[in-house]
This record gives C-alpha cells, sequence and structure tokens, in this order.
C-alpha cells in the first residue's frame, strides 16, 4: 500500500494564493516531495482525506478583512478531526507588505483564523500579495485605494505591484520539506 500524500490547498479570487501554492508545490518537488495544489473552490476535501494526509498546507487569499468562505470551511472541517496531522497555513493580503504585518503573531487576519477555530499549525506566516488595480470592478477599486490611502501605499489606478517575497515562499516550502522529513 501506497503512504498517503501531503495535501496543498489554496483559496483565491484573484489568482495570487495559486501562485504562491504552485510556487510551493515546484520548490517541494525539488526535494522530494510531490503535491498537486488544490483549489479549495472546486471541491472541499473530506475529513478522511484530511486526517490520512502526514501534513496538510493552505495557502488562503484574504478579502475584506477575512479569509474567503472556502478557506473558512477548509479550516471548519480540519478543526473537528480527532488527531489532526501537522498543518502549514498561510495567509495572502496587502496589509503583509507591512513589517510585522507578515508572521502568525502580527497578521491580524491569522491570528484571528488561528483562535476563532482553535487551530495549532505547525508553520503558520502571511504573505503579501499583489495590488491590481486594473483588474478590479469600480467599487473594489475604489475601497482598496481608500484603504492604501489609509496605510501609506499607492492610489494610482494604474499600478500593479506584486509585493510577495518569493524567497520567503520558499523558505515556507523548506519548513514543510523539514517537518515532513521529521515525521516520515
Ligand atoms: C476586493 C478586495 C478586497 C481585499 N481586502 C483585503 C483586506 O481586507 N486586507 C488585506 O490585507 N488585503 C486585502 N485585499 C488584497 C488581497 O488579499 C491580495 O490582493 C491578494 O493577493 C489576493 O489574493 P488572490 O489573488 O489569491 O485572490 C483585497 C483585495 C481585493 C481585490
Amino acid at each position: 500500500m501506497s503512504t498517503p500524500a501531503m495535501q496543498l490547498y489554496y483559496a483565491t479570487r484573484d489568482g495570487h494564493a495559486r501562485r504562491i501554492a504552485t510556487r510551493i508545490a515546484e520548490r517541494l518537488a525539488a526535494r522530494a516531495a510531490s503535491v498537486t495544489p488544490r483549489d479549495l473552490a472546486t471541491a472541499q476535501p473530506s475529513p478522511a482525506e484530511l486526517a490520512q494526509a502526514p501534513l496538510v498546507a493552505a495557502v488562503l487569499a484574504v478579502r475584506y478583512g477575512k479569509h474567503l468562505p472556502e478557506a473558512i470551511a477548509f479550516v471548519d472541517t480540519f478543526r473537528r478531526l480527532h488527531r489532526p496531522p501537522p498543518l502549514a497555513l498561510a495567509s495572502v493580503n496587502l496589509t503583509a507588505r507591512k513589517p510585522g504585518k507578515d508572521t502568525a503573531e502580527g497578521s491580524v487576519y491569522l491570528r484571528k483564523l488561528i483562535a476563532r477555530h482553535g487551530l495549532k499549525p505547525a508553520i503558520a506566516t502571511a504573505f503579501a500579495g499583489k495590488l491590481d488595480y486594473p483588474r478590479y470592478s469600480f467599487f473594489d477599486k475604489h475601497i482598496i485605494q481608500f484603504i492604501m490611502l489609509l496605510t501609506g501605499g499607492p492610489t494610482d489606478p494604474a499600478t500593479v505591484v506584486e509585493y510577495t517575497d518569493w524567497a520567503k515562499v520558499d523558505a515556507f516550502a523548506d519548513a514543510i520539506a523539514d517537518k515532513l522529513r521529521s515525521i516520515g
């Protein structure tokens, strides 16, 4: 019988959390851990699937102050497991572009998610996401511009900036590989 593989999930609206999950999968493949990122909006894992995995990783985008609904549904299933596998959790949001707001303690979104659902992640971090004004609807553009005005970010509606620190994403993948090795 083959050993169950680790699982990697993502929740996205504009595709950036998927890009981050893909980068994590590529990095893990280079370290001999093969995994296919899966979209939580397409299919939610069953409790059995989660319970069997040696490790579960999730990359979850924030929109309007919260992680996406499919991310919450996933976390809700995960937290009900009797013997949950180690969890590697990453939040993707624009606030994490600020120093100190990109850790489990410093990210208000991650802190709330962990506390509200009683999670005990083995690894948790927040990645700065992508600002892409031309892509946003009229309403979203104005709200994000207002948030950026308040937080000292760019307000020019032509701005497209990727704030993600890819070395930090790679380090997250490496921490997952190390964890897998330690439990394998
Ligand atoms: C409509 C909208 C609402 C957002 N709300 C927040 C927010 O409340 N806090 C934050 O830090 N980032 C917020 N962001 C930034 C996103 O988290 C960021 O762009 C991220 O890269 C999106 O990931 P995705 O492409 O996987 O959907 C918002 C973005 C959009 C378009």
